[in-house]
């Protein structure tokens, strides 16, 4: 049984659906990702099921219990539905010491006090702040403060914890840190996380589930692996990194074991490849090669099985452990990534393959 469910649920502002009838089931124990770009209703997603926000319609329930329904008209408060709450902002109280802030929540359900400083200390041990539970709160670093602020989500020993964006404020290195922190906490407490972002690779590197949203609806769920490789559409695929989208046309299809192998005509290239099922002769696609995927080659004889392309290198730009490339290609530039010790030169011309296998094809949408 799902930890937390979501059924058709809308959110409208001024008669705009912000949510737009997101149906999501998370399972119990897993780390739930809500990834999109701004203003596609991630927070607003995460705030009704928190119950600061009220569904116009649709139905949430946690556990067992149905925490509301727009139709039956059940709506429980935010303070009995048993959840965690982490926000970007940590809104550690500064008047407080370290202890006080975590007890907080505890003091507010009259806790007895004997029990308070035992749950207290616990959690503070959770996430290692143990030594600090007499400190004024100012007196913490960023990532301390954040820890905090996740010591006193989890003092209440909630079923569900939510976090909305937690580890924006922080630096890139500590912001790392945290997520290697965040996910084995997690991992150890097997709480159910509904985690929310517009970090892909944040995304990918804590979840057990990546739920894509976009404009209010939800555009692919499943495992990061999955969404990464196999995206369902061309939004999805470009929210996830930054892959080579290069149109194409669907010329026929065979249906093999592992799913859809798909004839495709592209711009300089036409072979077989696999991509989504729904996909017919005829249709208009994208064909994705990732830049991780390309080889360089100077050796100009075609590759039988695989996708090539040749072309002149119109810039580089060194990253340390890779060399990122662009090559025009008639009609189109591709993104490849080149090992450092290749040293590519801008004006090259050379040859780009990659492995028919892991491209995928996605459908054109309309306008596109
Ligand atoms: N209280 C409100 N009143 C009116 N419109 C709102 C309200 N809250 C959110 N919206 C609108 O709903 C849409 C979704 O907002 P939401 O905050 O859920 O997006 P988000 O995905 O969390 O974005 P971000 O990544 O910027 O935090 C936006 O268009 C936003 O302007
Ligand atoms: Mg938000």
């Amino acid at each position: 049984m799902p930890q937390v469910n979501l059924e058709k649920v809308v959110r409208r502002f001024g008669g705009v659906a912000a949510v737009d009838e997101v149906s999501i089931s998370m399972p119990d124990g897993a780390f739930v990702t809500l990834l999109g770009p701004s203003g596609c209703g991630k927070t607003t997603t995460l705030r009704m099921i928190a119950g600061l926000e009220a569904n116009d319609e649709g139905r949430i329930q946690i556990g067992e219990r149905v925490v509301s329904d727009a139709n039956a008209g059940v709506f429980v408060s935010p303070d009995r539905r048993d959840l965690g709450m982490v926000f970007q902002s940590y809104a550690i109280w500064p008047h407080m010491t370290v202890f006080e802030n975590v007890a907080y929540p505890l003091r507010a359900r009259h806790v007895a006090s004997g029990q308070i400083a035992t749950r207290v200390n616990e959690a503070l041990e959770m996430v290692e702040m143990g030594a600090y539970a007499q400190r004024p709160a100012p007196a913490l670093s960023g990532g301390q403060q954040q820890r905090v602020a996740i010591a006193r989500s989890l003092v209440s020993r909630p079923q569900v914890l939510l976090m909305d964006e937690p580890l924006s404020n922080l630096d890139a290195k500590l912001r790392e840190q945290m997520r290697i922190e965040l996910r084995a906490l997690q991992q150890r407490l097997r709480i159910t996380t509904v985690y929310v972002t517009h970090d892909q690779r944040e995304a990918m590197e804590l979840s057990d589930h990546v739920v894509v949203m976009h404009a209010g609806r939800v555009q692919q769920a499943g495992a990061p692996e999955q969404i990464y490789a196999r995206p369902s559409t061309h939004t999805v695929a470009s929210f996830m990194g930054s892959p080579n989208l290069v149109r194409a046309r669907v010329t026929g299809r065979a249906d093999g074991p592992d799913g859809a192998l798909l004839d495709v005509e592209g711009q300089g290239w036409a072979g077989r490849c696999p991509g989504v099922p729904a996909l017919r002769a005829g249709d208009d696609a994208w064909l994705i090669v990732r830049p991780e995927s390309i080889r360089l080659d100077n050796d100009a004889r075609a590759c039988a099985a695989g996708i090539s392309w040749h072309g002149e290198i119109q810039s580089t730009s060194y990253q340390g452990a890779m060399h990122a490339i662009r090559v025009a290609i008639p009609d189109a530039v591709i993104h490849a990534e080149v090992e450092a010790s290749r040293r590519p030169r801008v004006g090259e011309n050379v040859v780009l393959r990659a492995d028919a296998a892991q491209a995928w094809v996605v459908p054109a949408e309309a306008g596109q």
